[in-house]
């Protein structure tokens, strides 16, 4: 649960997160702050961004710059990289993170509330890319995407419908834009958490007493959800450096989540050990 990199790792680095008021978002920037980076968080509420860039502050003695912007609106997202040039100068790195997501059968949904996510997720990070990538493209800069997706990217899920198809579209993004844009040494590279306990999932996800109900930590071979340092690590490892050959690649941390539950016999350790015993009895007869 410790930082594992040098702690210069991203000095002079200046590094923009979406969604970086809260959650996850909030935890990776507070590691790549101690790391020595520069930071601007953005997002909608400027008030929680603004606590949250005083308690970071205090806590890793870095320099954090709040920008409100929704990522839904192309003109508020040059607006920060504006912003950011001005009080840090070269932009180093990009970490989409910023989300949206709700729980409900899918014929229950209006088509504003499917609209609502594949907006935030998937058109929010395509315009932050597109405007990021047009800028660095344009003044000779490199740059490093990273964008925080998740396992139903790939094999969908029930449930999160909009959000399932805007992470798969995310993905296919960060795959398409890590071979087109490598020529400009721009890289990108995704990770797909399983659970990490936030606020922002958890009350979204798991609401009223579904959390007693489903205990994500059950369906995780490694039974626990995700420490937020275990997915800073990941990342301020992608945001960094020595990450430089890694390009197209997605990093799932999950504890084996997203297998065990593909698998079709991993339902089999409800099996005990008493059990086995009498089905090797069997064996052959
Ligand atoms: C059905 C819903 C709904 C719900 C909203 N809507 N919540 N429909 N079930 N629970 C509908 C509304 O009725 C409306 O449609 C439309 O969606 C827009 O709703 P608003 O409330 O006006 O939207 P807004 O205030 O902008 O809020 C956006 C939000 C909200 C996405 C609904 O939850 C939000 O602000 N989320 C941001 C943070 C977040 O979601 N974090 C969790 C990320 S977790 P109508 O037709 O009535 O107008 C995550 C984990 C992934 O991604 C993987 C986990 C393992
Ligand atoms: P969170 O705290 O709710 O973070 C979501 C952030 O997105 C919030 O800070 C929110 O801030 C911001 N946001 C929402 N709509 C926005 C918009 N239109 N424009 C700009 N910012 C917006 O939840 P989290 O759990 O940390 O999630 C962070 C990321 O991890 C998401 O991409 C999520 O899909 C992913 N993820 C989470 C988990 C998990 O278990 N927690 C698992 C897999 C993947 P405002 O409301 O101020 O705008």
């Amino acid at each position: 649960m410790e930082g594992m990199l040098k702690s210069d790792a991203l000095k002079g680095k200046t590094i923009i997160i979406t969604g970086g008021g809260t959650g996850l978002g909030k935890s990776m920037g507070k590691y790549m702050l101690a790391l020595g980076a520069n930071l601007v968080i953005t997002s909608r509420k400027k008030e929680v961004l603004d606590k949250t860039v005083l308690e970071l502050e205090r806590e890793t003695g870095g320099s954090v710059l709040a920008v409100a912007c929704d990522v839904r609106k192309y003109e508020e997202i040059v607006n920060v990289i504006a912003e950011t040039e001005r009080r840090y100068g070269q932009i180093h790195g990009v970490l989409n993170n910023a989300a949206g997501n709700f729980i409900s059968p899918t014929e229950r949904l209006s088509y504003r509330a499917f609209d609502i996510v594949v907006d935030i997720v998937l058109k929010g990070t395509y315009y932050m890319t597109l405007a990021m990538g047009k800028h660095w493209i344009a003044n000779k800069q490199p740059g490093t995407f990273l964008n925080i997706v998740t396992t139903y990217a790939w094999t969908g899920s029930g449930y999160v419908v909009p959000s399932a198809c805007s992470k798969a579209g995310v993905l296919a993004l960060t795959r398409s834009l890590a071979v087109e844009w490598a020529k400009y040494n721009i890289r990108s590279n995704a990770i797909a958490p399983g659970p990490f306990p936030t606020e922002g999932a958890w009350s979204r996800l798991l609401p009223g007493d579904l959390v007693s109900k489903f205990n994500p930590a059950e369906r995780i071979p490694l039974k626990r959800v995700g420490e937020h340092q275990e997915l800073a690590n990941l990342a301020a490892y992608l945001m960094s450096d020595f990450s430089a050959y890694i390009n197209g690649e997605v990093i799932t941390i999950d504890g084996g989540e997203w297998l065990r539950n593909g698998g079709e016999f991993s339902h089999l350790e409800a099996i005990t050990d008493t059990q086995w015993d009498q089905l090797e009895k069997m064996r052959g007869k």
